[in-house]
């Protein structure tokens, strides 16, 4: 019976989860998978009435009690540094250790792709993104602050640890897929230290699965290379802000933010799914946001939690959703938010 904490979160994250939960119930009838939904209000409303942005102690409820977290988004424009944002979702990736952030590039349908002659079958990679570590651990200060001789300091971290658990996943994924070949994305011509260290790991790790071909690119050119011939990569590992950033250049290959999915994951333990979208406060509450990218980490989800025919099932009615046409102003559709969601959910 598994149990999942659903965040709504912010924004369009409100409207994108109610249709993933709607679409999880109809699979959850289906295929009798004992599924407990647990609702929580954590987002910017919570926070700017009660000052914080989860009780203490939430994390670890969700460590010791719960097999996985769905998350819509995160941001307000009323909370500019998105301080609850971090506290919710940067707290879940670090305290929860949630090292790999997968992220698909999987294209539908050639109509969705903005570059010409790309079809799914050029367009079908997954880019590994370390999770815990890089510049977001937070490791920094300021000096003169708010002063003409201000100085900033912002480190990045990578720890030899670090580097090989993100490294041997994509490796194994890799593997496990029987996919030919795993690149890897740094900036190791300019960050001699830790970009370095991620080259020699991914040599050493790489020794382990000889039958896979090994490649590296930095990372400017490999966002060229994305766009060029995408049809050359199957799985991309790289650190976290580079992944950051190439994962929003993924989602534009595959129809936009509105189609991109991903999983925050540990294995073995409880992980987070959420669409790679932001909370879109100009669009919120209009009925028009793309429901798919939330619909799709949920099939991520089932998919981590063992239930592989029921995350298929809502994989290919997202497949029909697309083919037919039944999809929201973003990819070209007249369809709103529910009524994509409705259609999923009647067709899984
Ligand atoms: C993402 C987002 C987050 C990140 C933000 C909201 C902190 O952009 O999940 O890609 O930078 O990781
Ligand atoms: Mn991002």
């Amino acid at each position: 019976m598994p149990k999942i904490a659903v965040i709504p979160g912010d924004g369009v994250g409100v409207e994108v989860i109610a249709e993933a939960v709607k679409v999880l119930k109809e699979v959850d009838r289906l295929d009798h998978l004992g599924l407990e939904l647990v609702r929580f209000d954590f987002g910017a409303e919570r926070y700017l009435k009660t000052g914080e942005a989860m009780p203490p102690g939430q994390i670890d409820e969700f460590r010791n009690h719960y097999d996985a977290i769905l998350l819509g988004a995160l941001g307000d424009p009323r909370i500019p540094d998105m301080a609850h944002g971090r506290a919710i979702l940067l707290a879940c990736r670090f305290e929860l250790d949630l090292y790999i952030n997968m992220r698909p590039v999987k294209l539908i349908h050639e109509k969705l792709c903005p570059i010409k002659n790309k079809g799914p079958e050029q367009v079908n990679f997954v880019v590994f993104r370390e999770n815990t570590e890089g510049p977001y651990v937070g490791a920094g200060g300021f000096l003169k602050k708010n002063t003409p001789d201000e100085v900033a300091v912002q480190q990045s971290i990578h720890t030899r640890k670090g580097v090989e658990r993100i490294i041997r996943a994509a490796f194994e994924y890799a593997r496990k897929h029987g996919l030919p070949k795993v690149t890897m994305a740094d900036k190791s011509n300019v960050l001699r230290y830790g970009h370095d260290l991620w080259q020699r790991t991914f040599r050493e790790v790489g020794e382990a699965f000889p039958e896979i071909e090994k490649e590296h690119y930095y990372v400017d050119a490999l966002v060229m290379e994305m766009v060029r011939q995408p049809e050359k990569f199957h799985v991309i590992v790289t650190e976290n802000m580079l992944g950051d950033i190439i994962t929003d250049l993924g989602a534009m290959l595959q129809g936009g933010m509105g189609m991109a999915a991903s999983g925050n994951i540990h294995p073995g333990k409880v992980s987070l799914f959420e669409p790679v979208h932001g909370s879109a406060p100009p669009i919120a509450g209009k009925n028009i946001a793309n429901p798919l990218a939330a619909i799709l980490s949920a099939a991520m989800m089932l998919e981590h939690l063992g239930l592989h025919t029921s995350a298929q099932r809502i994989e290919r009615a997202v497949v029909q959703a697309v083919m037919q046409d039944v999809v929201t102003e973003d990819l070209g559709g007249r369809y709103g938010t529910r009524e994509v969601g409705d259609f999923v959910a009647s067709h899984l």
